[in-house]
């Protein structure tokens, strides 16, 4: 029996790993191990003899069963300390920087552009970029023989063969958003509604998809002289400094009377100061709301009244932070974003300021 265990006990102490102990255990203690099989032979002894042997085998199969269990457990202690060493982490360690975004001019320019508007108490209207004609030209009144249609250099989508209704259109200007705000809401309404729109041009001014800001006010009294308020409080706000603006008389089929609105600038070695000299800009078109416009709106002329513009928000960016081509507006080029970008923390607001 001496030899048994020290053969056992030699063999626990220098098992490998799990597997090894679990074939020893099988080996000596299993059912068919050798302990199991000495048992067996207590039957053959006389009972004097199986007094002493009994209590002894038993003894060895519990020192067996000990010495595995402290081996196993030594076993995966060892493995633990192996993982340890292997997956040490310093959480002292700096963290790795990241690249933060930043917001890109047009939305940062539609940002302050609606916080002040929001200060005169316009709210944001928005409307599908795929129109139908309706809501693009007829409703607007200008009929499918105008020459504004043509002029607009309108993208047309298609129809399918047989299928004999007008096409949409990518909505050329954000003056739909003018009907469709009527419809839904009624008057006395003030909304202006930001987003994109797009014609078929391409040069350095000119790009097929570009931003508008469309501005819609109605009420009982409203009059042009509204309209020269709330445009002259608006540039002097998004400029930061007294903007002297030059109402000209203009055609827009859905306005009477229409005005294009220039502001005072200066030229100067090549680049345009804005609120300085005696140049002029031509940034956006307005009027008085067109009594056929309201109607196709639902809304009685005989009662209502106001004002509409447009905006080119693109070219409001371009003045205000000085970049020089439209076109690197939509390059997507890192380098041009991370220069002209904005912090995403720096929120545009009346109080805080509108610039960085
Ligand atoms: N929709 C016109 C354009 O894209 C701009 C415009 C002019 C809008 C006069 C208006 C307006 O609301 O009254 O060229």
């Amino acid at each position: 029996m001496d030899d048994l265990r020290d053969k056992y006990i030699g063999l626990i102490a220098n098992a490998a790993d799990e597997t090894a102990i679990e074939d020893l255990r099988v080996q000596a203690v299993g059912k068919k191990g050798e302990i199991a099989l000495k048992m067996r032979e207590l039957g053959k002894m006389t009972p004097e003899e199986r007094q002493v042997m009994g209590p002894k085998l038993n003894a060895l199969k519990d020192e067996i069963n000990s010495a595995l269990s402290a081996k196993k457990s030594a076993l995966a202690d060892a493995a633990l300390d192996e993982r340890l060493k292997t997956e040490w982490l310093d959480v002292t360690l700096p963290g790795r920087g990241r690249r933060q975004g930043s917001i890109h001019p047009i939305s940062q320019v539609t940002e302050e552009v609606t916080a002040i508007f929001a200060d005169m108490g316009f709210a944001v209207a928005e409307g599908p970029q795929i129109e139908t004609d309706w809501y693009n030209f007829d409703a607007l009144n200008i009929p499918g023989h105008h020459p504004a249609r043509a002029e607009m250099d309108t993208f047309y989508t298609h129809r399918a063969e047989g299928d004999n209704r007008p096409p949409h259109v990518l909505r050329t200007h954000t003056s739909p958003v003018q009907i469709r705000s009527m419809e839904k809401q009624g008057a006395p309404i003030r909304i202006i509604c930001p987003g994109r729109v797009y014609r078929a041009d391409y040069d350095q001014t000119h790009t097929p998809m570009f931003h508008q800001i469309e501005g819609l006010a109605l009420d009982k009294d409203l009059s042009m002289a509204n309209l020269k308020w709330v445009l002259e409080e608006f540039f002097t706000a998004f400029f930061g400094t007294e903007v002297k603006t030059r109402f000209r008389s203009s055609h827009f089929p859905f306005v009477e009377p229409g005005a294009e609105v220039d502001i005072q600038c200066k030229w100067e070695n090549g680049s345009v100061k804005v609120g300085e000299g005696d140049d002029w800009l031509e940034v956006l078109g307005s009027g008085m709301v067109h009594p056929k416009v309201l109607e196709a709106g639902g809304i009685d002329p005989n009662e209502w009244q106001g004002f509409a513009f447009g905006i080119g928000i693109d070219r409001l960016a371009m003045l205000k932070y000085g970049i020089p081509d439209l076109r690197a507006f939509f390059d997507s080029d890192l380098r041009w974003l991370r220069h002209y970008g904005f912090a995403s923390l720096d929120q545009p607001t009346l109080h805080g300021g509108l610039t960085r």
